[in-house]
């Protein structure tokens, strides 16, 4: 098991460019299944989710192939229709392919996927609104099965913007029968970048990252070249690492568009914060103020930040309150947190944050992908060594995070034992 181990507080100074998203790659990948045609995927960077999905598309048939950071994927036919409990367990996205299949070759076996340490994540809307499109669907022995000669288009309303139900069926409409409408939509720009994915396949689809997106069935698909939107929580995860440890660094290869509410928190603590047109550049002296933050879908707060930015309330001067509304169990990063000395008491669905003077190195453990960023973060600022276990949640989603932090100044390495 690797850890990362970093020995003291640093202030970070310097540039970082950021990869492309993971949580844009994911859907991108089940996407390509749509089409017998081949579909490139430019700058993929080496994350351990992303291998995941190439596993789950070539368990179907898909062929795969990586030249340095170019995926060539091509689902010529599509000879299984079960993803395993194995592989979808390993990743909740695996879920992705779902409608993919359904609208390819009308049929799907899948396993459940299961709560996750964030929370218990049904995917009731994606089932939802896939039978509203004629799906036949059975629940049964940890699987889910699902028929469809021909999906018709639908209008689907969705209780809440879920961002994969969102993926899920904007990827079915573009095969189905009709037009479907997907109301109450996920705006995210990842929901965007797919939009535009499947646009050049062919797809006619129209509000992507409005409330309501409209799509236009085709008959078939074809193959395209794509590169996938930066990771805004990649880029914000340095940003909040920046001002927390009072450095200056330009996070570049961003679009600074997306990280519209990280940056409007980073400058109510009191933190610089410069826009470019691909670039953001952060520094800070002294102290931060204290803020309050509440999760919501985009443009709000992202849950995905809600950790980092917990780190630094930490050390801010004041009280600050984290209300997630997102997911209903993601502080589990807090009693490691308070492991190093923070000061935080949870009600509910909100954290109460009493900033404190310092934090202090410790052993800790990253308990999901984000609050590993956070205890990542906590460690640059915290007197003393800091030893962050189970590692491997953080190679999901950020890929060489310690030669980063090193480049900008930190005294971080990984150690494998
Ligand atoms: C995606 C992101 C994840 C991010 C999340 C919210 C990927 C691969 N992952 O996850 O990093 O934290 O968006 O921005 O893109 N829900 C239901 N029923 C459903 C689907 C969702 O109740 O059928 C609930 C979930 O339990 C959760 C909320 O909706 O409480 C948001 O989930 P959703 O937007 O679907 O997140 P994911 O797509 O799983």
């Amino acid at each position: 098991m690797a850890k990362l181990i970093i020995e003291d507080k640093c202030v970070l100074k310097g540039d970082v460019k950021v990869h492309s998203a993971k949580n844009a790659i994911l859907p991108v990948i089940a996407a390509s299944m749509l089409t017998p045609y081949t579909c490139v995927l430019e700058e993929v960077p080496y994350l351990d989710d992303v291998d995941i999905m190439e596993e789950v598309v070539k368990s179907i048939g898909a062929e795969v192939e990586r030249t340095n950071s170019s995926l060539t994927i091509k689902a010529e036919s599509i000879n299984s229709f079960e993803a395993t409990y194995e592989l979808v367990r390993k990743m909740r996205a695996s879920f992705l392919i779902m409608g993919p299949m359904l609208a390819r070759i009308g049929k799907v076996k899948i396993s459940l996927p299961g709560g996750c340490a964030i929370g218990t994540r049904p995917i009731d809307l994606h089932l939802k609104g896939l039978s509203l499109m004629g799906a036949n669907i059975t629940l049964g022995h940890g699987y889910i099965e699902a028929y469809a000669e021909k999906l018709r288009g639908e209008t689907i309303y969705l209780d809440f913007p879920s961002v994969g139900a969102t993926e899920n069926l904007m990827m079915a409409g573009c095969l189905a029968e009709g037009t479907t409408i997907i109301e109450n939509s996920a705006e995210e720009p990842e929901i965007v970048d797919l939009a535009s994915f499947l646009s050049k396949m062919g797809a006619v689809i129209k509000g992507a990252g409005t409330d309501t997106i409209r799509i236009e069935g085709v008959k078939e698909l074809k193959g395209t070249t794509h590169t996938a939107i930066p990771d805004r929580i990649e880029a914000g995860t340095y940003m909040v690492a920046a001002a927390v440890t009072g450095g200056d660094v330009i996070v570049e290869g961003v679009v600074p568009e997306h990280l519209k509410p990280v940056t409007a928190k980073l400058k109510e603590m009191g933190a610089e914060v410069q826009e470019y047109e691909r670039a953001i550049r952060v520094s800070a002296l002294g102290k931060l103020n204290s803020v309050d933050i509440k999760t919501m879908p985009y443009p709000g707060f992202p849950t995905d930040m809600q950790s980092q930015m917990m780190t630094a309330m930490c050390l801010a001067q004041g009280t600050s309150i984290a209300t997630e509304t997102v997911f209903e169990n993601r502080f589990m990063h807090i009693n490691e947190l308070k492991l190093m000395g923070a000061n935080i008491k949870v009600d509910g669905r909100c954290a109460i944050i009493e900033g404190c003077e310092k934090l202090s190195g410790a052993k800790v453990r990253a308990t999901d992908l984000r609050a590993g960023a956070a205890l990542t973060i906590a460690g640059l600022c915290a007197e003393g060594r800091t030893e962050i276990e189970d590692i491997f949640h953080l190679d999901r989603g950020y890929i060489r995070i310690e030669e980063k932090l090193k480049k900008l100044g930190a005294d971080i390495r990984r150690v494998e034992e």
